[in-house]
């Protein structure tokens, strides 16, 4: 990344927050925090006076963590001003409008807001879904106007969007990319495009999931667990999806599809539906796919244990699953390495990474049954894997499969035979999303990967994720994706397709 020599907005200019409501309050803080003047604004007192109790409760607890000394939260409490409609705003460098999702409401109040600040401010938006090509637009200075777009809680979340408008001036990026730094954030440069950065690439990490869902592949528990303890997620894609809120969920979904002209890659799910429909939102509302409240316990998951290994040999070349040889050394297991088509055989059993393929498909490649296993973060650390077999692959086989992996201490699941299985085609998808941001010159490739560790707590950026577990085997899940599917969404993209052909050539 080029290091640009911006300099942040001087402390001297103040700057002001309109909206006073969740994101607006903790704005304000974040800046006060930083040393400037902040004049809160909101048309509603209430509004008001909720915003600056949620800062003073903030600071109270930032004093009782002792991040902050009570002297010094005092000082950052005094500099937010409550500012009612024609309250004197001073040396104002930087207005940051968090107010209802509405463009038509937004240009309003920047417009008025324009002319109440100095002609020299720079106008930014914490809009998660609207354009901010089409709100600077209509402002008196498209250049002064970027996004700036924050992450829930802001005092806490440090990645910062600065999202370039058709016209924002490049001094104009600089200095808000500087300024979020100077406010102890990690501020990422990406271009006005449906949900910017993070909001586009991680789609994938729930539209895998609805869609393993709705093929009745597997439980939202089950899968939740292969995503964190196999995948190495934070959280999984369902019980996430229950704490932003499915109707929340479902409409970034949607406006993401939508502003992509109907992308099948960025479709909204049937099973998502359902649950909005049902107002089954989540832990906002009790309900979603699990249930929230006192004693409600989750369904225990079924693990597989499985029979003693006795013997393995390890056929050709593991590709992303490579550290199995080892491991399986490590825990005192006979290996025999021998030629072959990178094939784990357990007991005469054929066990293979995923692919991209069923296992059905791959069985019908080998002439004879095979169990898949799953991609994970790192097959040392994991603490489960998750198996697929054809249906014609007995209980007998199956339990020689899990019981390789019990003796490498790690939880067995068994999913259903999905193509690309659980996290294959998920981490895939992110990989493959993330390209194509980068293709389009909507962020750089660090800052694609900043964003995802920093705005969602992806383990890796899925860039460096895809290198790690290497791009060829990337792009070949995707095409296997397709060919199972015969869908659009499943397209490689030409970022992965460039670099995987430019790797081939250099293997000769
Ligand atoms: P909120 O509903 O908590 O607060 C909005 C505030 O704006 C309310 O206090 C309301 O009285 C005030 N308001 C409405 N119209 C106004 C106007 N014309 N002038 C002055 N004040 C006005 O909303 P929240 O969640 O803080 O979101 C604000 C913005 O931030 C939205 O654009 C949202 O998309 C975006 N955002 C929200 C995130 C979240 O997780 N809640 C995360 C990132 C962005």
């Amino acid at each position: 990344m080029v290091e640009s020599t911006a300099t942040a907005l001087p402390l001297d200019r103040a700057v002001v927050v309109i909206g006073a409501g969740t994101m607006g309050a903790g704005i304000a803080e974040v800046a006060a925090s930083a040393g400037h003047v902040v004049y809160l604004c909101d048309t509603s007192e209430a509004a008001l006076d909720r915003g600056r109790a949620q800062i003073r409760a903030s600071l109270d607890k930032r004093v009782a963590k002792a991040k902050i000394a009570q002297h010094d939260a005092e000082a950052v409490y005094a500099r937010v001003h409550a500012a009612g409609p024609g309250a004197p705003l001073e040396r104002v460098g930087l207005v940051i409008e968090a107010i209802v999702e509405n463009l038509e409401i937004k240009v309003a109040a920047l417009r008025d807001m324009a002319a109440r600040v100095d002609e020299d401010a720079i106008l930014s938006t914490n809009t998660s879904s609207l354009s901010v090509t089409a709100l600077a637009s209509r402002l008196p200075q498209p250049g002064r106007v970027v996004g700036m777009h924050f992450f829930n809680p802001a005092t806490i979340l440090p990645l910062v969007e600065v999202v370039r408008g058709q016209a924002s001036d490049p001094d104009v990026v600089d200095t808000i990319v500087a300024t979020a730094r100077a406010w102890k954030k990690v501020p990422v440069v990406c271009q006005s495009t449906p949900g910017f950065i993070v909001n586009r690439v991680a789609r994938p990490f729930y539209g895998e999931a609805l869609r393993l869902l709705l093929e009745q592949h597997t439980t939202p528990e089950t899968l939740d667990a292969v995503m964190r303890e196999c995948g190495g997620f934070r959280m999984g894609p369902c019980e996430l999806m229950d704490l932003i809120g499915h109707d929340v969920n479902f409409a970034v979904t949607r406006s993401v599809w939508e502003g992509f002209f109907h992308d099948p890659r960025y479709q909204p799910s049937l099973v998502q539906k359902q649950l909005v429909d049902a107002g089954w939102l989540g832990r906002k509302s009790g309900r979603g796919f699990f249930a929230y409240g006192e004693g409600q316990e989750r369904t225990p998951i079924q693990d597989l244990h499985g029979s003693i290994t006795t013997q393995v040999v390890i056929e050709g070349d593991l590709g992303p699953a490579a550290a199995l040889g080892t491991l399986i050394e490590e825990a005192n297991i006979p290996v025999h390495y021998a030629p072959g088509r990178g094939l784990i055989r357990v007991d005469g059993v054929a066990l293979a990474l995923t692919d991209g393929r069923s296992a059905a498909a791959r069985s019908v490649e080998l002439g004879e049954p095979v169990v898949l296993f799953d991609l994970a973060l790192d097959y040392r650390t994991s603490t489960r894997i998750a198996l697929a077999g054809a249906v014609d692959v007995s209980p007998a086989q199956l339990d020689s499969a899990a019981g390789l992996f019990t003796a490498l201490g790690k939880k067995v699941s068994v999913l259903g035979d999905a193509a690309g299985m659980a996290v294959s085609r998920t981490v895939a998808m992110l990989v493959n999303e993330a390209a194509d941001a980068v293709q389009q010159g909507i962020a750089s490739e660090h800052d694609v990967d900043a964003a995802m560790t920093g705005g969602v707590n992806y383990p890796l950026g899925p860039l460096a994720w895809g290198r790690k577990v290497e791009l060829p085997y990337v792009a070949g899940v995707i095409r296997h994706l397709s060919s199972a599917y015969g869908e659009d969404r499943y397209r490689v993209s030409p970022w992965l397709q460039a670099r995987t052909q430019a790797e081939a050539r250099a293997h000769g």
